[in-house]
């Protein structure tokens, strides 16, 4: 008889609740009490924020509630507030405090993004295809910035094999290619390399195919039970939990099979600092600074968050070290 195996980071509903999650959630629901006789918690979280830029409008939450089917992961999360104001995302200035700032009028509906390149069946999705054609799973990812700091999302989406597989790609493709929206009109940092830290627009990612087959990559669709706000990379982005956050491409609008290894935005800024894999790894250190520990961005204020050690591919290393296990990760960085 064959005997189904979970994975470690499966947690079904009926599972117990981790006390850490459990609190968060009370938390959660505590809040969304209070929203529902006032206003939505993220119109609370991004109006104050706005507050603090000195900005009147007020901030318009666009986030609809989705119901992913599981419930999935246990590390202790990292509050709401945290995930929708301190970002990563150039496009719109290169300031953790820009994005939440300048991403809100950001369209995103409609959108189209194509799956193209090696396949035999070339796929595009509009907005609704990317939240109703695949069933969405919530699972609760560390995030671990290249800049030594990470927070625990509970990120909603499907799996990226699922697309993929969709597209059936042709025997020749060997890598995943992914491209961010191209619109500086809407995104003051592609106008300016200055604003936008010197990229080449647009971003792009990439994976080897086996890496984007891999059943922990996620295309991320939402989080904390609601879409995708524009600065985490509305309306979808990957995330790709055993890697450095800035493999996790957001806004994405590409995605193209390739039989050789794509460029990727960071590699082609600073090779020496940023390599195509990016695994998470405590051994190898960034040229600028050591990458043994990092701050978890959790409870409390951003700069007293407390440290703690790096783990081998972010802790994921049962489910991916096997991908790795000829290569020398020194020099694959
Ligand atoms: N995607 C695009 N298009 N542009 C970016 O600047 N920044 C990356 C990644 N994806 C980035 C991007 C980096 S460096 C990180 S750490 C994560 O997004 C941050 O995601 P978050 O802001 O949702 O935490």
């Amino acid at each position: 008889m064959k005997i189904k195996q979970r994975p470690r980071w499966f947690i079904s509903e009926n599972d117990a609740t981790p006390e850490t999650v459990y609190h968060n959630r009370r938390k959660l629901l505590k809040q969304l009490g209070i929203a529902a006789a006032t206003v939505p918690v993220a119109s609370m979280a991004q109006g104050s924020l706005f507050n603090l830029f000195g900005d009147d409008e007020p901030a318009v939450d666009r986030r609809a509630a989705l119901s992913p089917t599981k419930q999935q992961g246990d590390l202790p999360l990292t509050p709401e507030d945290k995930i929708l104001s301190y970002n990563n995302f150039y496009e719109f200035g290169t300031d953790k405090t820009d994005p939440a700032e300048r991403a809100q009028s950001f369209q995103y509906n409609p959108w189209q993004l194509t799956v193209g390149g090696l396949v035999n069946t070339p796929v595009t999705l509009d907005y609704d295809d990317l939240l109703k054609r695949f069933p969405l799973e919530e699972r609760i990812y560390r995030l671990r910035c290249v800049e030594a700091w990470s927070m625990n999302i509970p990120w909603i989406g499907f799996p990226l094999a699922s697309l993929i597989k969709m597209a059936n790609p042709t025997s020749k493709a060997r890598y995943v290619a992914f491209e961010t929206l191209y619109d500086p009109e809407q995104m003051p940092g592609q106008v300016s390399r200055r604003l936008g830290g010197g990229i080449d627009y647009p971003y792009v990612e990439g994976l080897r195919l086996d890496e984007a087959m891999n059943p922990l990559t996620l295309l991320s669709v939402g989080l904390y039970g609601k879409t995708l706000a524009p600065q985490n990379g509305a309306p979808i982005r990957l995330v790709v939990p055993w890697k450095y956050g800035f493999k996790s491409i957001k806004s994405i609008v590409k995605i193209t099979l390739t039989d050789t290894m794509p460029p990727t935005t960071w590699n082609l800024l600073a090779p020496q600092e940023y390599g195509f894999y990016a695994n998470v790894n405590p051994y190898v250190d960034h040229p600028r600074w050591s990458q043994a520990s990092e701050r978890f961005i959790g409870e409390g204020s951003l700069f007293s968050s407390r440290r703690q050690l790096t783990l081998m591919f972010n802790g994921y290393e049962p489910e991916v070290a096997a991908m790795y296990k000829e290569m020398d990760l020194k020099r694959w960085y």
